[in-house]
């Protein structure tokens, strides 16, 4: 509280295999017990504008069109958390991209068996974090 540094922010997405799975508790009660605070919320589901905006660095990939239908196949939860190094430390907690090789422990190693329904997005430096939440939640830029 006496920090002159405001605390950072990330965005999360917890995706839609996550909602259809029922895993949206489990995942929001990691997040809570590491201390992290939850500043804004919200359900719905991605758009395709949405998600080429969202996954700018990737939509030239070959993964991209069989991601893109997956990310707007439901809804999903959109979160921006808060805290000390919270961009680091969340993607600390979600672990490793393929939740085959993620480590136990980690939200995707303990929860997800795939490369792509990996449960979880987080923002992965302050620029994309800034970014993101501009696009996600402009209201609070
Ligand atoms: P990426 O930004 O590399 O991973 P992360 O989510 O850990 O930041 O990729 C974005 C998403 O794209 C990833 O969460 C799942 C999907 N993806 C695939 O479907 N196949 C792949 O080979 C990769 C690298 C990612
Ligand atoms: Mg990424």
């Amino acid at each position: 509280m006496s920090s002159s540094i405001p605390d950072e922010r990330t965005l999360v997405l917890i995706k839609p295999d996550a909602v259809r799975r029922g895993l949206v508790g489990e995942i929001i009660s990691r997040f809570e017990r590491k201390g992290l605070r939850i500043d804004a919320m919200v359900a719905r589901t991605m758009d395709v504008a949405l998600a080429d905006e969202h996954y700018a660095e990737h939509v030239e990939r070959p993964f991209y069109p069989p991601l893109k239908t997956f990310m707007t196949s439901g809804p999903l939860v959109a979160m921006v958390l808060s805290g000390d190094q919270v961009i680091e430390v969340v993607r600390g907690l979600i672990g490793a991209t393929d939740g085959r090789k993620a480590a136990a422990g980690t939200i995707r190693g303990d929860l997800s068996l795939s490369n792509r329904e990996n449960l979880v997005h987080a923002s992965d430096s302050t620029d994309s974090a800034k970014r993101e939440l501009a696009l996600w939640f402009p209201e609070l830029s």
